[in-house]
């Protein structure tokens, strides 16, 4: 089959105005936008006036139109529209990773009841085809483990640190170059990974986990200490949207990691984002590209619209198949802490110690702590205290007790 596809476009920004020009370009789609609808009725735009609509009911009470592709930055106004787009029968391409991660098995049952298709392949990692790879590819295979870096705004804002820029100067440099919102904190402070790990989670492994269940810690606090501290054990820090199977159990997180130099990610720099997969049998495989900005991003929607051709659906066969499977915060993670101040460290149960470190300027511990434990700290709020997940494997138990706290570090220096 190969249907005639007559699109309606919500939203002319960074990846409508994209998608546009891809679809003109490529010539490789026979598809048709028949109407853009967008907000602001004075805004200068790229081609004529005339190609625009400011009613959204325009599109949604077209018969004609088969096919919605919102892209729009306002999640709770995508939400309503896409609702609206499938009840009445047409297939939605969308990017609105807030909204697909906070709505999704509500916005499938309504796809399903009315027997058409909702993809999204644009709204995670960009112009990286993870989503198809994960329902098609990874069906048989086991998969294991998942790390992402799925925010590429913050991957830059990493990798110069490596150069010794600072974080307000790196990310002032991002703003510049158009990586960054003028807003940073969904990027900086982790909940843009957060959403598309729950997008992955649903995708690698059956899950469905709403965002607030997530941890997610950006990179904000990430002093120049810790960059020290890599440097001098050859590591790099890159921010990961992370999950894996633990025993029956999958546990997941947005935190930043120390990877070591032979890790597939430690080369992964500039707004460039990755995904490494690990499966059973297929060992570990590297996805990497562009994971956001105009074009590449437009290239994954494009996809999903000739996709649409075939009346492709995502099957979320891994729903059904692992079934025992369980989300969890019960295990534990090898950290280092790091604050000016003891009692900010100390605030923290360790389970095991590995390293202290004291100075005037710094004070760090690695060691063992129970995720779970660690979860309740806001750490995106605590200017006091850094985080960064050393590169040793997660366990689902240690063998030892909590570690009494506030007098260690002061018995160890005084
Ligand atoms: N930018 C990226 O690199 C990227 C990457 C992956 C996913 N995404 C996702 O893609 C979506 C679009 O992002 P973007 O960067 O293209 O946003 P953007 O540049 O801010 O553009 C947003 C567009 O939405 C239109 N709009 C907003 N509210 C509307 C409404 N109520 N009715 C009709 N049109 C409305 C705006 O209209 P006006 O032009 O009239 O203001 C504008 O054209 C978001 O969900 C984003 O998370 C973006």
């Amino acid at each position: 089959m190969n249907k005639e596809l007559s699109i309606g476009l919500i939203g002319f920004g960074c990846v409508g105005s994209g998608l546009y020009e891809v679809l003109n370009k490529s010539g490789l789609i026979q598809a048709k936008i028949s109407k853009i609808v967008v907000k602001d009725r004075y805004k200068r735009r790229s081609i004529k006036q005339e190609n625009f609509s400011y009613d959204v009911n325009d599109i949604l009470e077209d018969e004609t139109i088969n096919v919605v592709v919102e892209l729009i930055d306002d999640s709770e106004q995508a939400f309503e529209m896409v609702k609206r787009a499938l009840a009445s029968g047409k297939d939605v391409v969308s990017a609105n990773k807030k909204m697909i991660a906070e709505h999704l098995d509500e916005l499938l049952e309504l796809a399903n009841s009315n027997n058409v298709s909702f993809l999204y392949e644009g709204a995670v990692a960009g112009s990286i085809p993870i989503l198809r790879n994960l329902e098609e590819y990874y069906n048989n295979d086991s998969l294991t483990s998942l790390q992402g870096i799925v925010n590429g705004t913050t991957n830059f804002i990493l990798t110069q640190s490596n150069y010794g820029i600072g974080y307000a100067d790196a990310l002032a440099q991002a703003q510049e170059l158009g990586f960054a919102e003028s807003n940073p904190t969904l990027d900086v402070d982790g909940y843009d990974s957060k959403y598309k790990l729950s997008i992955l989670l649903k995708h690698a492994f059956g899950l469905t986990v709403d965002p607030k269940e997530l941890f997610n810690l950006g990179i904000r606090h990430i002093s120049p200490h810790a960059v020290a501290y890599a440097k001098e054990k050859g590591y790099r820090i890159k921010l990961f949207s992370r999950a894996e199977k633990l025993g029956d159990k999958v546990v997941g997180f947005v935190a930043p990691h120390f990877v070591k130099s032979d890790h597939f990610a430690y080369s992964v720099n500039d707004e460039f984002n990755a995904v490494i997969l690990e499966g059973l049998f297929s060992d570990q495989q590297l996805f990497v590209g562009k994971g956001a900005g105009s074009h590449p991003t437009a290239s994954a929607v494009l996809s999903d619209i000739s996709a649409l051709k075939f009346d492709y659906k995502y099957e979320y066969r891994k729903v059904d198949a692992d079934s025992d499977l369980k989300f969890s915060n019960d295990f534990f993670v090898k950290v280092y802490i790091e604050s000016k101040y003891i009692e900010a460290i100390n605030e923290v149960p360790f389970y095991h110690i590995d390293e202290l470190f004291q100075s005037d300027q710094v004070n760090y511990q690695t060691g063992w702590v129970k995720f779970s434990e660690l979860k309740t700290f806001d750490f995106n709020h605590r200017e006091d205290l850094s985080l960064v997940i050393l590169p040793e494997v997660l366990k689902e138990t240690i063998n030892t007790e909590k570690v009494a706290n506030r007098p260690l570090l002061e018995t160890l220096y005084n």
